[in-house]
């Protein structure tokens, strides 16, 4: 079987994408990251893929904060296409997907959320699940619409909320399992088993 080829969008410090990349280098993933690309000058996933010796680039748009202009995100799909790209992994990118992107990948393209959705969709999830007093959080994988944290979900995990918890301490209560649950994702799709 050929193996897929993923592109990973994101605009932080790339942990997610880091996952992906180990699950790859020991067989739990079939598939090559393609290229990695940020809408942020400098970001971590980019030196974290310039490590990993993983194509990287920046599209960005200083037009906007939360999404590309068409035109820019047209760029955006040349560089994905040109690379043959198959699965888009959105890893922590801060700006909402429209069109031509999702039009060009239908039901390719997925994202990791911090919340179980459909709650707490938007920013900081874990803070608005602390401070609604939750006792369970978690994360999601769904797929991407046109809509905010919105489409199908595919998978999601639990972790419990602790007394005395802090926004970072349950972040990373939950990013522990964000790094579980976005790779055996990546490899239900490499298997051809999704969507
Ligand atoms: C994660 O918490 C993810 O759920 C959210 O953005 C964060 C990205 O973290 N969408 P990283 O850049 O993968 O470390």
């Amino acid at each position: 079987m050929r193996k897929l080829r993923i592109g990973v969008l994101g605009s932080g410090k790339g942990s997610n994408f880091r996952a992906i990349r180990e699950a790859i280098a020991t067989g739990q993933i079939e598939a090559e990251v393609a290229v990695v690309v940020s809408d942020v000058e400098g970001a971590g996933i980019l030196q974290l893929a310039e490590e990993a010796r993983v194509k990287n680039t920046t599209v960005t748009d200083r037009r906007y904060k939360t999404r590309l202009s068409p035109e820019v995100e047209a760029e955006l799909v040349a560089i994905l296409k040109q690379a043959n790209v198959e699965l888009v992994v959105l890893a922590g990118y801060m700006r909402m997907v429209k069109t031509p992107l999702l039009d060009a990948f239908p039901r390719h393209i997925i994202n990791i959320h911090p919340s179980l959705l459909p709650k707490f969709p938007g920013l900081e999830s874990w803070r608005q699940a602390l401070a609604a007093g939750e006792k369970i959080a978690g994360c999601t994988v769904h797929y991407v619409d046109a809509g905010m944290d919105t489409g199908g979900i595919i998978a999601q995990a639990e972790v419990p909320v602790r007394p005395g918890d802090t926004a970072e301490t349950l972040h990373a209560r939950i990013q522990l399992e964000e790094h579980r649950i976005y790779p055996e994702v990546v490899a239900r799709f490499a298997r051809r088993e999704l969507p």
